[in-house]
């Protein structure tokens, strides 16, 4: 997969995608991503890229030519599954997106600022919005960070075991179940006997069991 991310901050991007899970992607050929300075693109020697909004009021917009362009030379070297504007006001994000985008080749992500990218834009190329979540960032960057890490994992042969993703939380619409690891008491606390018993018919049903306990007190919406 190859995933294009047009930002006005790239500095704030430079750190999320070189480190264990998604570092390993790349080296394994998995994913590819390139980052793209929307100043490279600016209208003028200053290097702007934003401008006050028409009829008035606080905030600058992200103006159309320079991201209009950036678009336009990424679409020419190749075909985009998915043009996506990262915005608050956007489709929230959930584990079903991230799987359907974990089946694309070609993701162009666009980064928003100050008030937000011309409506033009959005209309012309985005094909699809995505909030991760209903408060405000001072950008998209963080939610592209999120967004791309959460379809990452999913891309087959980036993770090792490739069981693990499907018994994430919300891969069922169900959240994980209690996890335990060395030693078997801590602080007077036991792991379940279950676990230790080496019988994986009944820790599988105590785990769906766990599971669906979890799901029942922390998130009851996602069995409605
Ligand atoms: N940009 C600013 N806030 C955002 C949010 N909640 N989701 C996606 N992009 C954003």
């Amino acid at each position: 997969m190859r995933i294009d991310i047009i930002t006005v901050v790239p500095e704030l991007l430079e750190s999320p995608f070189n480190h264990s899970i998604l570092k390993r992607a790349k080296e394994r050929n998995l994913l590819q991503i390139h980052i793209h300075h929307l100043r490279d693109f600016a209208i003028n020697k200053y290097g702007q890229v934003d401008d006050t909004q028409y009829g008035g009021g606080a905030g600058m917009v992200l103006m159309c030519e320079p991201l209009g362009d950036a678009i336009k030379k990424l679409k020419s070297e190749r075909v985009y599954d998915d043009i996506i504007y990262l915005t608050p006001d956007g489709q929230t994000f959930h584990q079903r997106t991230a799987n359907t985008l974990s089946l694309k080749e070609n993701l162009m992500l666009i980064c928003g600022h100050y008030k937000g990218i011309d409506q033009r834009i959005r209309d012309l190329y985005v094909t699809r919005e995505i909030s991760i979540g209903d408060y405000v960032l001072s950008g998209g960057e963080l939610a592209a960070a999120i967004v791309v890490d959460s379809v990452a994992r999913l891309i087959p042969g980036v993770l090792n075991d490739e069981t693990s993703a499907l018994t994430d939380s919300h891969q069922d619409n169900l959240l994980a179940p209690p996890v335990y690891s060395r030693p078997a008491e801590y602080e007077g606390l036991k792991v379940p006997d279950v676990l230790l018993s080496g019988n994986f018919k009944l820790i599988d049903e105590w785990r769906q069991d766990q599971a669906l306990k979890r799901t029942e007190e922390r998130r009851p919406d996602l069995l409605a």
